[in-house]
């Protein structure tokens, strides 16, 4: 037998071993992901957000355990309100220089647009959503302005993160800490939803690494866990109503498990955990959810006024008057968020005058006379002094897609016997500040209890900076998809006769899963799970391996089922074992990225072994 096809059979038999599908127990050793962050003066995180951003630091040498939370200015009519998160919005000049971000940002492009500059301009925001599910991710991708025109979504981040990393970093200066700091001595934690794909995580971490972040100094942070440290080590105190008679929160003993529920503006993200006899945290169902988050009810209300003005209106209204179009979003946002849920009355919108003028040029009358001679609006919605006033019953259809989401995927993880002995529904997250989220998943499950946390839109941001302080206190996570290489081998009786192919008379199978994790399986962090590579031609130096995922445990093949994602590319600079040289490859499940590592098998040296999952174009 030839080397090669003695390493064909070894990648054959080596299969079952190297999926620890008996979890974790061989593996004493407990690895950082990042080995120096317990060694960094500083702890820095951000919560990037889809509707709004924050970011909060902690030094480690002070005694009081203080968390520093920027606060942001938001101008409410004449007035400056504090504000612990701002807008994730960016104002870039017409060349792509950076101008400003948050509210600064939103007040600014909001003057140049009603003054009609904005063609010299570009806005950008609720952009992180176009990493959520984005198939095909490249360095590349495209963004779109608020008018349309596209500009690389990478510089769009790294302006977001830089912002917030050279303001952090002034507030740090301006502290005059006594001990000497410099940068390196700073562990960045930034956060990213559970449900991203590994893709859209390498994305972030560019962006930061191109923001000016070492990327050894980076640490990403699942948001829905974050907020799971949080509530943990803080045994958060929780709101008190009167009329949901909500309790507070029992002790965080050992064996105690919770679903974390993070309601942001983009996703929906939930996690369940379960503290473990050392006190660390272990994610017992993988982490899921969807683009359920508190935009869906904005987009409702918008999709409900075009579907009465008219496509054609709503769309002039865009481009010819941004500005109105910017203050009939806003005017959205703050009655969505003035609902309490119980109320009886009509919420009522203020239209911005230009759509009412809009619309009579178009459709040769008055919006509140065919609003108000309407048959189909009748009971729904009427028109007073240019308020569009909603029926609750309205109000409440405009909740119910998120809601139903929501309650319907809470309801399936309950159903799942390992979360069984679960007793603690935590809504953190924005829009679970939302009565009408509250109630409704108060009612549904009246078995549980449900917790609200005193600030829960800042949970997530306030545990990514313990998070940054102590990884470890995750033990364990739950893989998200099967992961594996693909791989040729012989050809095998039952292998699809499609994935045939002869090499010199010999029949391999070119299109076989190489399993390395599967969906659901529970990985300890820094648990590696090793596979070996070889050339397949005598000189080469660099090894691409395809890698793949899928949805299902028993991915065999690379099929329709699964996706490519990336390539590994292995390092392999020594030829003089021509084809019987053998890498072996180790990749890291349990961190909340992953990690690659190589050795040269023959001489136990570490090689360089690269994960692209961004496409090229
Ligand atoms: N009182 C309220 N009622 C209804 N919705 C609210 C309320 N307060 C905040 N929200 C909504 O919560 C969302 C913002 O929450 P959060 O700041 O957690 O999201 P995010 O971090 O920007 O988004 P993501 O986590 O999805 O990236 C917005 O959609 C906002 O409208
Ligand atoms: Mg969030």
């Amino acid at each position: 037998m030839s080397g090669l096809q003695e390493r064909q059979q070894n990648v054959m038999s080596g299969l079952e071993e190297r999926v620890p599908h008996e979890a974790i127990s061989g593996l004493e050793e407990k690895q950082q992901p990042d080995p120096n962050s317990s060694s960094k003066m500083l702890v820095a995180a951000m919560d990037f957000g889809t509707t709004y951003s924050g970011y909060a630091f902690k030094f480690r040498h002070e005694a009081t355990k203080k968390m520093y939370i920027k606060s942001w200015h938001k101008e409410a009519g004449s007035s400056c309100l504090p504000s612990e998160k701002a807008p994730t919005c960016v104002l870039l000049r017409a060349n792509g220089e950076f101008k400003s971000f948050g509210y600064q940002a939103e007040n600014e492009y909001s003057d140049i647009a009603s003054e009609g500059l904005e063609e010299d301009w570009h806005f950008f925001r609720h952009f992180k959503m176009l990493l959520h599910n984005q198939e095909g991710l490249s360095s590349d991708t495209a963004l779109k302005d608020s008018r349309g025109f596209e500009m690389p979504a990478k510089d769009i981040f790294t302006h977001c993160i830089k912002y917030m990393k050279d303001d952090l970093l002034e507030i740090v200066k301006k502290r005059k800490v006594d001990t000497v700091y410099t940068e390196d001595n700073i562990l960045w934690v930034l956060t990213v939803p559970a449900i991203w794909e590994e893709p859209a995580k390498q994305f972030m971490r560019e962006a930061a690494e191109k923001a000016g972040i070492e990327g050894g100094n980076l640490l990403l942070a699942l948001e829905p866990e974050a907020a799971s440290v949080y509530v943990k080590e803080m045994n958060v105190e929780v709101h008190q109503d009167q009329d949901m008679n909500q309790s507070r929160l029992s002790a965080f003993f050992p064996g105690t498990k919770y679903m974390i529920v993070d309601l942001g503006g983009g996703t929906v993200d939930v996690t369940v955990r379960e503290v473990l006899d050392d006190r660390s945290l272990r994610e017992i169902t993988k982490a899921s959810g969807g683009a359920w988050g508190g935009l869906r009810v904005n987009q409702q209300f918008y999709q409900y006024i075009e579907g009465i003005v008219g496509k054609e209106v709503m769309d002039g209204l865009k481009e010819q008057y941004p500005a109105a179009h910017l203050d009939l979003e806003r005017e959205i946002e703050q009655k969505k968020r003035n609902l309490q849920g119980d109320e009886n009355k009509k919420i009522a919108i203020n239209l911005p005058g230009e759509l009412l003028e809009l619309f009579e040029e178009n459709k040769g009358q008055k919006l509140s006379d065919f609003v108000n001679s309407s048959d189909h609006y009748k009971g729904r919605v009427d028109m007073r002094h240019e308020k569009l006033r909603f029926d609750i019953s309205v109000t409440f259809s405009m909740f119910k897609p998120a809601v139903d989401s929501i309650l319907h995927h809470i309801g399936e993880l309950l159903s799942d016997p390992v979360t069984g002995g679960l007793q603690n529904i935590m809504l953190v997250g924005g829009f679970s500040d939302s009565r009408i989220i509250q109630r409704t998943v108060k009612e549904r499950f009246k078995d549980f209890r449900v917790v609200i946390p005193q600030d829960a839109g800042l949970a997530v941001l306030k545990g990514a900076v313990l998070f940054g302080e102590n990884p470890l206190i995750v033990s364990e996570r739950v893989s998200r998809f099967t992961y594996g290489t693909k791989q040729f081998r012989y050809f095998l009786d039952g292998d699809p006769s499609e994935f045939r192919e002869e090499i010199g008379g010999v029949p391999y199978c070119k299109n076989v899963f190489n399993v390395l994790a599967k969906s659901g399986q529970t990985f300890r962090v820094g648990q590696k799970v090793n596979t070996e590579v070889s050339p397949v031609i005598p000189d080469m130096t660099r090894m691409p391996v395809i890698f793949c995922q899928s949805n299902n445990p028993d991915q065999k093949y690379v099929d329709e089922n699964c996706r490519e994602i990336g390539t590994l590319l292995v390092d392999m600079p020594d030829t003089t074992g021509g084809l019987d040289r053998i890498v072996d490859v180790s990749l890291t499940f349990g961190d909340t990225e992953l990690h690659v590592t190589g050795t040269d098998r023959s001489s136990g040296r570490n090689v360089s072994v690269a994960i692209e999952l961004l496409k090229k174009k």
